[in-house]
């Protein structure tokens, strides 16, 4: 892939209050900067709030440069859960057949990824993936999306 920076939002009021408690975030920063050379990597946590999550979200979609934002966790079913109606209001284009690929993949390692609600989508020069809150998840997410990521931020311009 092209020089690059990403961007890994943990969304989790827990890993907010106490971030030693976010795994996936961490994880993910890993997968990217062992699986893209030449890649840059900033992370940040922030609460199920629908404000929180896309006054950060908004700041790094203005950056040209970071071109991919992996979101983790609020994705599921629980009442705090806003994760996606917070990406959703920010996208100029949804990518359902990507959630849907990812979804289709994540249902063959287990049946509860069909309680995730996570979209996909673009908003100026960044692709937005909302995956689940698990270390297990983002790990299989990640390997379901790690090949088509570099195809996608090239065909985005
Ligand atoms: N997807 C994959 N690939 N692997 C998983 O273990 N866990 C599911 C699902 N998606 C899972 C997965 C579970 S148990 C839940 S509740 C939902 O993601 C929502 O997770 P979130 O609320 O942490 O975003």
């Amino acid at each position: 892939m092209e020089s690059v920076t990403f961007g890994v939002l943990t969304i989790s009021d827990t890993c907010w209050r106490e971030p030693a408690k976010d795994t996936s975030g961490p994880v993910l920063r890993q997968l990217i900067v062992e699986n893209f050379a030449n890649t840059q990597v900033i992370g940040n946590i922030v609460p199920d709030e629908k404000d929180l999550i896309q006054q950060e979200l908004r700041k790094w979609i203005n950056r040209e440069e970071l071109r991919v934002i992996l979101t983790t966790g609020g994705t599921g079913f629980a009442p705090r859960d806003v994760t996606p109606e917070a990406t959703k209001q920010l996208l100029e284009k949804e990518c359902p057949q990507l959630s849907m690929f990812i979804t289709l993949k994540s249902i063959k390692q287990t049946q509860y990824a069909a309680l995730s609600r996570g979209l996909c989508g673009i908003a100026g020069n960044t692709l937005i993936l909302n995956l689940p809150g698990s270390e297990k998840a983002v790990k299989e997410c990640f390997q379901t999306i790690r090949e088509l990521l570099p195809h996608a931020v090239h065909l985005i311009g």
